[in-house]
């Protein structure tokens, strides 16, 4: 696999200050650029000596990485080591978790993410979230998937439309078109994890997050949900925490190997390698990595 052409940065002078920035009540002309295609980018993060500390105590340290369009990158390691708390920076759930702060650089689309004019409101529609543990509301399987363009504002004519597509997106149509009406919670483990996929797609996100997807499914809608990343990443760019080795070696093109720094009485994350994921697996360049992933440690 070619490596990410890291010093080409000549596509994102253009856009910098208008990706995810609200314009102001009144623009200027000249303010109202139009929205870039996130299909013309071909790197969407771009963290740059990324620390992250709870309460003063650095769980993560000096995290440069970046992240290309449409593919999957994994992120592994021992339990505690950041790889969530990475995953966070990337839509700035930090924002909202009391005590924490993100130092450091993290760019999307060439855009400073955490910058002062840009709009978390559009980052998180832009970005989306799944999380470990498939969490619908308790509302309807067709509600859920219209929640979030409701509150985007969608007329009400668009929405079972958009409903139905997501639904599609993730797989689930097929098994629940009879049925959108009924509880979301009836749903089966794996089916509510495609529920909430459907609903981090119906927003039309760039980017999906996953923190352990697959943690909380059996063997058969693992795989369902795995053929359903690699049908995703025709069209959006995941990053995916995983436990399950095989998991990040059957679907990621990219991998990221953290594990924890205990030296001097601390107990710090970092990043240890970064790489092709038939690489990281196969010759890693580090010795802690090739432990990691032939099961001498963690
Ligand atoms: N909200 C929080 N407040 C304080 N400390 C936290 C918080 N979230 C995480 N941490 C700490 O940060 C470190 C990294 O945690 P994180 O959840 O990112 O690890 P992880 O790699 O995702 O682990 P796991 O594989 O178990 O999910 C841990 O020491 C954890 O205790
Ligand atoms: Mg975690």
């Amino acid at each position: 696999m070619d490596t990410i052409p890291m010093s080409d940065t000549s596509h994102r002078t253009a856009t910098v200050g208008s990706v995810l920035t609200r314009p102001p009540a009144e623009p200027d002309v000249a303010e109202r650029t139009p929205l870039p295609d996130p299909a013309e980018r071909d790197i969407v993060f771009e963290l740059a000596g990324v620390e992250v500390r709870y309460s003063g105590v650095t769980a993560i340290e000096d995290v440069n990485l970046k992240v290309a369009a449409r593919e999957i990158t994994a992120f592994i390691g021992p339990s505690g080591c950041g790889k969530t708390t990475v995953l966070r920076t990337l839509n700035r759930l930090h924002d909202i978790t009391a005590g924490a702060q993100v130092r450091g650089t993290i760019t999307y689309h060439g855009e400073d993410l955490y910058g002062p004019r840009v709009d978390v409101a559009e980052v998180r529609r832009r970005i989306g979230m799944v999380f470990q543990k498939p969490n619908p509301f308790p509302k309807s399987i067709h509600d859920n998937v219209a929640y979030g363009p409701r509150i985007n504002g969608r007329k009400r004519g668009e929405i079972g439309d958009l409903v139905e597509e997501a639904l599609r997106k993730a797989a689930l149509f097929d098994e629940v078109k009879d049925k959108l009406k009924q509880s979301a919670l009836g749903l089966s483990g794996g089916q509510q994890q495609r529920l909430c996929i459907a609903r981090a797609l119906a927003v039309e996100p760039d980017v999906i997050l996953m923190d352990e997807p697959c943690s909380a499914l059996d063997p058969i809608a693992t795989a369902r949900i795995e053929d359903l990343m690699q049908e995703l990443k025709a069209n959006y760019t995941l990053v995916i925490v995983t436990h399950n080795m095989q998991q990040a070696a059957r679907v990621a093109e990219r991998t990221a190997f953290f594990s924890l720094d205990v030296s001097n009485g601390k107990r710090t994350g970092v990043l240890v390698e970064y790489d092709d994921t038939e690489k990281l697996f196969t010759r890693p360049d580090d010795q802690r990595t090739e432990d990691y992933v032939t099961g001498r440690f963690g």
